[in-house]
């Protein structure tokens, strides 16, 4: 839960009030030149969704600047990021040849493992050579190598579970696999910021979806209380099955799941955990296991385990890991398995070898070096960032740190004047946070140097003062304004 100071609120509001009236403005006057042109396909209806297609034009393509600027380097700590003019107000945008080497602050490169790697590289590079980049065929034609076999063995091992599948894309694992698990007369809870792959996998699924506030476990045990009370819609029959869904980590707000809590009521209610692991398998636990391990719940106890190889293992696909009867019934079932292409044999062997460091089965102690690294960057420079005033969102040992910018303006100014220093890092607005909570938020990596990390926050504290997002300035109005905020005074609360 997040609480905004009222007049901070009233700003950010007053803000995207304008550019929105603007727009409309703007709009309209386009409106009647077209008309007067009539250049339009006549009795169509626009292909573009009104509201959708009114954001992009009058408020993002503002500071599309901002986004998908093209990088020509490995994302390392330090990657080179392309320089872009544009001759019509950045509405279109031009490469040039000229780059720029920035501080990679925004690649889930947790472990450092995207970029060139001694014990890695050598033995992707060794199966490109063998496999090439694609198998040109789906698992169940021919598209399974021994790399798929090793890979899958390597991984539910790796996460403490009989067996797994893999999949050659994150996003597909989450919007693919639910839809399989469950179906009509079931019942989906979903924790309220799960990841877009999520909501759209639930949707898909025909099942009903409810949704707990984040993070909640009180308000999930209520939510499952008065579902199982109610039955399903209209006829009021049990539910066939029920899935809480939630994720290890929150990858817009660093935060880590209340697993221990969730665990326990879902056991109560005979519910079925589904864990997403994206941002916290490789990244935090003692051995790089995930948050089971960081918060000591048995692995047994969450019934799908599922992750992402795109952030700490430096590759692409993702997994779910479970009973051998569970990964049994989806090799036969998922349509993601049985007719995509299996995931690109050299990113296969990536994770493998990663997941070796990681246990240190190259015979070095390189993977434990980085898993301590990673916790040390993440927890110093959390603290170093609340200590300069800003508002930081998330939880100790996650290397996801939102920094609150809020009002729409701060977005550019922030992400602009950070790159004028070198330093690059990821802002993100609506739609993939609400409208108020507008943020950049840091990734850190185990790749980063103590000077890395001492020059991005001597960077951000100055552009933090130009752009005025020290929110909670000095120690002791912090602590004061901190007191005001719990007991709700000057705020407006937000989940
Ligand atoms: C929680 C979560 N699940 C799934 C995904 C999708 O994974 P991928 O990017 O590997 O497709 C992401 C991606 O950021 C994520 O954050
Ligand atoms: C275009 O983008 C640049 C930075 O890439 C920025 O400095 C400039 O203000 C932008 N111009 C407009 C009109 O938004």
């Amino acid at each position: 839960m997040i609480t905004i100071p009222y007049l901070t609120a009233l700003s950010t509001y007053f803000s995207y009030g304008l550019l929105f009236a603007f727009g409309q403005f703007r709009d309209f006057f386009r409106k009647i030149f077209d008309w007067w042109h009539a250049s339009n396909l006549q009795g169509y209806a626009p292909i573009c969704l009104g509201l959708e297609d009114f954001y992009i034009r009058r408020l993002y393509l503002r500071i599309q600047d901002c986004f998908g600027r093209p990088i020509s380097s490995a994302p390392d700590a330090w990657f080179d990021v392309v320089e872009r003019y544009s001759n019509d107000n950045n509405k279109t945008l031009k490469r040039t040849d000229k780059i720029n080497k920035c501080l990679n602050l925004g690649s889930y490169n947790y472990l450092g493992f995207a970029a060139s790697d001694e014990y890695c590289t050598p033995r992707v590079i060794n199966s490109l050579n063998r496999f090439s980049a694609s198998t040109c065929s789906t698992r169940v034609d021919g598209g399974t190598t021994t790399v798929h076999k090793e890979l899958e063995e390597c991984v539910a091992n790796f996460v403490g579970k009989p067996a797994a599948i893999v999949f050659g894309m994150g996003y597909v694992t989450n919007s693919a696999i639910l839809p399989v698990l469950i179906g009509k007369g079931g019942l989906i809870i979903s924790d309220s910021l799960n990841h877009n792959s999520i909501v759209n996998g639930a949707r898909g699924s025909g099942a009903t979806i409810r949704v707990f506030q984040h993070n909640t476990p009180s308000h999930l045990e209520k939510v499952l209380r008065e579902q199982i009370a109610e039955g399903q819609p209209r006829t009021h029959r049990p539910w066939k099955k029920i899935i809480v869904v939630v994720e290890g980590i929150y990858s817009m707000e660093g935060e880590l799941c209340k697993l221990p809590e969730i665990v326990a009521i879902c056991k109560k209610y005979k519910a079925y955990v589904y864990l997403d692991e994206a941002h916290s398998i490789g990244a935090v636990g003692k051995s790089g296991r995930g948050v089971c391990e960081l918060l000591g719940v048995d692995t047994a106890d969450v019934d799908i385990m599922m992750g992402t190889f795109t952030k700490s293992f430096g590759s692409c696909g993702g997994y779910i890991a479970g009973s051998k009867e569970l990964i049994q019934y989806l090799k036969y079932t998922c349509p993601a398995h049985l007719y995509a292409t299996s995931i690109s044999p050299p990113a296969a062997q990536q994770i493998i070898s990663a997941i070796k460091v990681i246990l240190g089965e190259d015979g070095s102690s390189r993977g434990a070096q980085k898993l301590a690294r990673i916790r040390k960057n993440s927890n110093f420079f959390r603290s170093e960032l609340q200590k300069m005033g800003f508002e930081v969102l998330g939880d100790n040992d996650s290397p996801v740190m939102p920094i609150m910018l809020y009002n729409p303006a701060k977005i550019p100014a922030f992400s602009r004047e950070c790159l004028k220093q070198n330093v690059a890092v990821v802002t993100v607005a609506f739609p993939a946070t609400p409208l108020l909570l507008a943020r950049a938020r840091i990734c850190l990596s185990a790749s980063h140097t103590k000077e890395d990390l001492l020059k991005a926050l001597e960077v951000i504290s100055q552009v933090g003062d130009l752009v005025g997002i020290k929110y909670f300035p000095a120690e002791p109005k912090k602590q004061q304004q901190q007191q005001q905020q719990k007991q709700g005074k000057g705020t407006i609360k937000l989940e």
